[in-house]
């Protein structure tokens, strides 16, 4: 049984007039669970954003050296390397890590380098008994331990013992790798935590990975990533989905290293001065045409009950009887987490994993992902490959309807990018409640990268 939470005094909190997400709770036609009724609002004051943190090369070269060499960091998924001597390539920001799962099922990580004269260990992800170096054919066990050098005679002054591969902090959760460049980091369960906590329901483990794509987006990674940490972008960007999403009813919590924002489903925009119909309501949240036929809802039946109801008969052959135990709320709404820096897995069977990196060195570039988790039965099926996207391909030739709303965000991108280069301004200013997570991301930026952490 809940805990009966207190809510916040409106009086002493800037929020949307109308319904608010935990009066939304109020009416599920489930019991909630406590997780929903958290409030953790943040006010990081009104200070700007700095431009230069998209603009300048100086920025992302700190960018590099004090957070992408230092923070806990998701690399791959358990599942994208099943047995011994699997291994991923995640690269992060001009470096190359190699993921490997050795012999006794253990996950190792190393600098994808070899010790004798630096090339890349393995290009690809793939399958070896060894990691052997192409160049002159170093080979190490998966383990990291040193194997063979060619002609050893001519290297009298290594010591085997001493040449192992550098092996880096690894970490897993939910199903995802993590890895730290940083040999002396925190430790993970200390990093993990927060969003570990709000997540004690929704055991992603258990969801296999259906899709993964990726695509290079001109913006600098925070361009790309702050368009996908705020609702208040709907009403210019997606006006469509206005009458069947509560985008500036938005709930946004904030803890120390993790942050969400949940924006309610089947409830209309308070942003649009008319009343909205059930029956627009459904047709917008259906993507239905005029014309189309739309369902009818049983008497007195609310459009977030009949569609949670529809989410359950839809996911139980995959998910079974779990789903009667879900809320209305976690069946339609939209549960944005986001784990610092970068990572953002959504909660419940929400599906959507972001994750956002620089490109390489081009801090004016960016590599954008959407990894999809879907539950099963029996076996596991295999997890999908990267698809990566053309500069010409579209994500809705990939993600479907999904897809046609990042299109729009993605048409942002570039002029936002433009934009920051060309302001006079020095700063940014973004709201104070709805988009407290892109606050909270740079309060944690200035930490990592400004007061080097
Ligand atoms: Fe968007």
């Amino acid at each position: 049984m809940a805990k009966p939470v207190k809510k916040l005094d409106p009086e002493k909190m800037t929020r949307s007039p109308g319904v608010t997400y935990q009066d939304l709770l109020d009416q599920d036609s489930k019991p909630v669970p406590e997780v929903l009724r958290l409030q953790a609002p943040k006010d990081f004051k009104a200070d700007q954003i700095p431009v230069e943190r998209y603009t300048s090369k100086d920025w992302h070269d700190r960018e590099v050296e004090r957070l992408w060499r230092r923070v806990w960091q998701f690399a791959c998924r358990e599942e994208d390397i099943p047995a011994p001597g699997d291994h991923y390539r995640y690269d992060i920001a001009g470096l190359s890590f190699l993921v490997v799962r050795t012999e006794s099922g253990v996950i190792k990580a190393y600098p994808n380098a070899c010790l004798h004269r630096g090339r890349m260990l393995k290009e690809f992800d793939g399958h070896a008994s060894e990691l052997r170096c192409p160049f002159h054919g170093f080979a190490w066990t998966l383990d990291g331990c040193l194997k063979d050098i060619p002609a050893r005679w001519d290297f009298p002054h290594i010591k085997d013992e001493d040449f192992s591969l550098p092996e880096l902090p690894t970490a897993t959760w939910g199903g995802f790798v993590f890895i730290n460049p940083d040999p002396d980091c925190e430790p993970f369960d200390d990093f993990i935590k927060d969003l570990a906590k709000q997540f004690e329901r929704w055991d992603l483990s258990k969801l296999y990975k259906q899709a993964h794509v990726a695509k290079v987006m001109p913006a600098n990674w925070k361009v790309a990533q702050e368009a996908f940490c705020e609702a208040y972008h709907v009403n210019g960007t997606h006006p469509q989905i206005m009458k069947a999403l509560g985008d500036v009813n938005s709930q946004v919590d904030v803890w120390e290293n993790c942050s969400r924002v949940i924006t309610p489903a089947l409830t209309p925009s308070p942003l649009l001065e008319y009343d909205v119909s059930t029956e627009e309501i459904i047709r917008s949240m259906l993507d239905i045409p005029v014309g189309g036929e739309v369902p009818e809802l049983p008497e007195g039946m609310s459009p977030r009950a009949w569609s949670a109801a529809a989410s359950r008969e839809a996911l139980r052959p995959d998910a079974g009887d779990l789903v009667d135990e879900y809320s209305d709320a976690e069946m339609v709404d939209n549960l944005d987490y986001t784990l610092f820096p970068n990572f953002h897995p959504w909660g419940a069977f929400n599906r959507i994993v972001y994750r956002f990196r620089p490109n390489g060195h081009d801090h004016r570039s960016c590599i954008m992902e959407c990894i999809m988790l879907a539950p099963f039965q029996g076996d596991r099926p295999p997890p999908a490959k990267v698809r990566w996207l053309e500069p010409d391909e579209t994500w809705s030739s990939a993600l479907g309807f999904l897809g046609k709303v990042f299109d729009q965000d993605a048409f942002n991108m570039p002029k936002v990018q433009l934009g920051l280069e060309t302001t006079y301004n020095k700063g940014l200013f973004p709201s104070k409640y709805q988009e407290s997570k892109v606050r909270w991301l740079h309060h944690k930026l200035t930490e990592w990268v400004e007061k080097g952490k």
